[in-house]
């Protein structure tokens, strides 16, 4: 379970609060989206999550599972089961994909006290993972995310979501970039992972991910907080009226 509380994030940097008092519980086996226009803090609420430096925590507390990850490094959040999707998957020249996900995968197996893969077992666990995402293996050769089409990026994204099988998942626009067949491939994995034990934060900007993912809560986000909290048919009626209407209630 993840349960941000009263959390307002700044820009280090700047003296800017981008996210603003928010609140949001996401219980096992919940997929919760986060709805709302370009710059109302969705990435920011996403990267703060996740421990991405840049970021000023003024106050608040996120829970993972009752324990708060703020406290903590990103890679020991991530060991703890946390893991986030980006919106814009960073480029790795010079480590192979195959051998980021080996490290990753074993760090993630050591933390739970795990015995490391031996690389037989590793690919055969990639290869299987690979192929329901319809990730060619020589992609896999490749520079992490190198050279990689929008699409392929986010596929990649979702086959470490696979492999690391995370307690909690926040994925930041995973739709975007993506065709239409690729948007089935990635809401199947997606979908294929959904479990009581696990809780999902689907951020998107747009309804169509949401037909694929069906979530069980949607949540409006604008300027830093949510502004208003429904059913599925709730993303239904932005895509209707869009956003205008909730952008005067979080001045
Ligand atoms: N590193 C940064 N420096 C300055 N402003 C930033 C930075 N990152 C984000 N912002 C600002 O914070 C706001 C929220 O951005 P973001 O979280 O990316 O929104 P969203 O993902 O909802 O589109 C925007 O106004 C954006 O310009
Ligand atoms: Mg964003």
């Amino acid at each position: 379970m993840l349960e941000i509380r009263n959390l307002t994030v700044k820009i280090a940097e700047e003296d800017k609060t981008i996210i603003d008092r928010f609140s949001l519980t996401v219980k096992d086996g919940e997929v919760a989206a986060i709805m709302g226009p370009n710059g109302s803090g969705k990435s920011t609420l996403s990267y703060a999550i996740a421990g991405k430096e840049d970021y000023e925590i003024v106050e608040g507390e996120v829970l993972l599972d009752g324990e708060n990850i703020l406290e903590m490094e990103p890679n020991e959040r991530a060991a703890k089961g946390l893991f986030l999707a980006f919106q814009y998957p960073i480029e790795i020249p010079g480590v192979a994909t195959m051998t980021f996900l080996k490290a990753a995968m074993n760090a993630q197996r050591k933390a739970r006290g795990e015995a490391e893969f031996s690389t037989p077992d590793f690919m055969r666990t990639v290869r299987a993972a690979a192929d329901k995402l319809q990730v060619p293996m020589d992609m896999l050769k490749r520079g992490l995310n190198v050279g990689f089409s929008g699409g392929e990026k986010k596929r990649m994204e979702i086959l470490q979501m696979a492999l690391l099988q995370p307690s909690f998942a926040i994925l930041d626009e995973t739709d975007s970039g993506l065709d239409i067949d690729a948007l089935r491939i990635v809401s199947d994995g997606v979908n294929a992972l959904r479990a009581e034990t696990r809780g999902f934060l689907v951020i998107t900007h747009y309804q169509r991910l949401l037909d694929h993912i069906r979530p069980d809560t949607v949540h409006v986000m604008a300027k830093g907080r949510i502004v208003r909290t429904g059913g599925p048919d709730l993303a239904l009626e932005l895509e209707k009226h869009g956003y205008k209407d909730f952008l005067g209630e979080a001045a």
